[in-house]
């Protein structure tokens, strides 16, 4: 590890004085398909690990669509495109969200980010930086697709949360994912998140497929479930009201399901501390 690197460490672990603290864990929420859920499951998850009393930034990576703002009712100022053109520092354009969490919102509408540059991927590590140890997650909202902005922020992350309804098109799509981000980007740890089920023997199905066609397809991956989402009006209901359904309904099913996920995420995320140094390998492709 380089020097600043060990010096980050010492301090976050208490040589300062303090108390233990949790190294920072990257997570990205993608799916391929749209409209599968992510958005959705990003804010509640980020809501519950709130809760628990983590300390947690979500980040619109939906950099030319993002609409996590509009889930939660907020109408920020700025947004990530004035980090990128150097007109706002990252603290100023971070927003507060139920539970205490962060938001780092995304511009809407702009074509220009739905692919940064390697020197926009640059300056944002540099600003992301700055935040390091004021987090213990970064949750990426991941856009549909497979773009290089998809690409990169997956390959960031230290985890990858494939969220996948019974659809044999989000199946496709899900496996099409990892397959190319195994292959080119050489993610090899993957986190299942079936949604829209009736209940958990369903997800089972799928990610059993899933593991299987991968094995078939000697992918060479790794894929646990990170668990299963009931399809639950009380979706639909919140998102109409902009209220996230596991803080408007925590005794739903589906706000069950997301408690479980966060239990299950804070065992399984992998090791070590999310790094913007491990981003940079891949800025250029
Ligand atoms: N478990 C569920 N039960 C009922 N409806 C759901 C469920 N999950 C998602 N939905 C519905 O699907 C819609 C799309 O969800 P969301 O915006 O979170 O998807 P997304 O994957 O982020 O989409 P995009 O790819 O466009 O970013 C929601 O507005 C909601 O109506
Ligand atoms: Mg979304």
């Amino acid at each position: 590890m380089d020097q600043a690197g060990t010096l980050r460490r010492l301090t976050a672990n208490g040589a300062d004085g303090g108390t233990l603290r949790q190294h920072l864990k990257g997570i990205a929420v993608a799916s391929g398909k749209g409209g599968v859920g992510k958005t959705n499951i990003v804010a509640n998850m980020a809501f519950d690990l709130s809760k628990r009393g983590k300390r947690v930034l979500v980040f619109d990576a939906d950099m030319g669509l993002g609409n996590i703002h509009i889930l939660l009712g907020l109408a920020p100022k700025y947004n990530v495109g004035h980090v990128l053109t150097g007109s706002e520092k990252i603290k100023e354009i971070l927003v507060d969200g139920p539970g205490g969490m962060k938001i780092l919102p995304a511009s809407t509408g702009n074509k220009k980010y739905s692919e940064i540059t390697t020197e926009e991927k640059l300056t944002l590590k540099t600003e992301l930086e700055i935040l390091q140890n004021d987090f213990d997650y970064i949750i990426f909202d991941i856009g549909a697709g497979i773009s290089a902005n998809v690409m990169f922020f997956c390959s960031a992350a230290q985890d990858v949360v494939v969220v996948a309804s019974p659809e044999p098109t989000s199946f496709s799509d899900a496996y099409a994912m990892m397959k190319v981000l195994s292959r080119d980007y050489l993610v090899k740890n993957f986190k299942l998140l079936v949604n829209s089920v009736r209940n958990l023997g369903e997800a089972q199905v799928v990610f059993k497929r899933l593991v299987m066609v991968a094995d078939r397809f000697n992918l060479k991956i790794k894929i646990d479930l990170l668990g299963h989402m009931v399809f639950d009006e009380s979706v639909t209901q919140s998102v109409r009201k902009q209220r996230l359904f596991s803080d408007l309904y925590p005794g739903a099913e589906v706000s069950k399901c997301i408690r479980n996920i966060t239990g299950n995420m804070e065992r399984l995320v992998g090791e070590g501390e999310f790094s913007w140094d491990n981003v940079m390998e891949h800025a250029g492709k």
